[in-house]
């Protein structure tokens, strides 16, 4: 069943609602090498109707907020919200999003409908003509993001998701990763 009130949300049907998950895994860059945050987090993906583009386009829209906490003091470390939309006519999906470090992405891709689920995949880079990505000039000249991709994979009530941003940083380019598995709460 991917049509709610009347709007059909194809393969991000399955993500609407509240997941939880305690078996996240950062990677990310410091001056003097890597570190590993492993943390916890919570996702609410949230059926907002959908919208028409140049009088042609429609798109099935979620907005989604994402509040990932560090398991080593339960503290905030990354907060990010955007949506995502689904295509029906060229099978498109859209993940925008922004971060507040003063970066912005439009990372677009596939999504299919699989079982009881779906697999969705979406990327962007500095250097697309399609899916780019846009960032203050501090974070231009010292942390620029130069790629993201993105997979969500949804079975029944279990998310996991990877997702690896390359950024340019401390004199090299380093990939940030982060990956999960969630279980629907509501
Ligand atoms: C679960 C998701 C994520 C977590 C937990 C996370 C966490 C972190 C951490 C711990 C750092 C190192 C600097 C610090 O301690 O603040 C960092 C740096 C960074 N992250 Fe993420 N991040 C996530 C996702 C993303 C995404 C999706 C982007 C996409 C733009 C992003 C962009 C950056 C950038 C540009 C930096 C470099 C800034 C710096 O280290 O000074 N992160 N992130």
């Amino acid at each position: 069943m991917t049509v709610v009130d009347g709007v059909d949300y194809g393969p991000l049907a399955c993500l609407i609602g509240t997941w939880k998950g305690e078996e996240g895994m950062d990677v990310a860059p410091e001056p003097d090498g890597t570190e590993e945050n492993p943390y916890y987090e919570s996702i609410v993906y949230e059926a907002c109707g959908d919208v028409t583009n140049a009088e042609t386009q429609m798109l099935a829209i979620l907005r989604y907020h994402q509040v990932v906490k560090r398991k080593s003091n339960d503290k905030v470390f990354h907060n990010e919200t955007g949506y995502l939309t689904w295509d029906a006519v060229s099978g498109t999906v859209t993940q925008s999003f922004a971060i507040p470090r003063g970066v912005a992405i439009v990372a677009g891709g596939t999504g299919e409908i699989v079982g009881d689920g779906s697999v969705i995949d979406v990327s962007a880079s500095l250097d697309s003509d399609d899916y780019t990505i846009t960032q203050a000039p501090y974070m231009r000249d010292n942390a620029s993001t130069q790629s993201f991709t993105h997979r969500i994979e949804v079975s029944g009530d279990s998310l996991s998701y990877e997702e690896s941003t390359v950024i340019d940083i401390y004199g090299s380019v380093f990939d940030h990763t982060d990956a999960n598995k969630l279980i629907r709460d509501s």
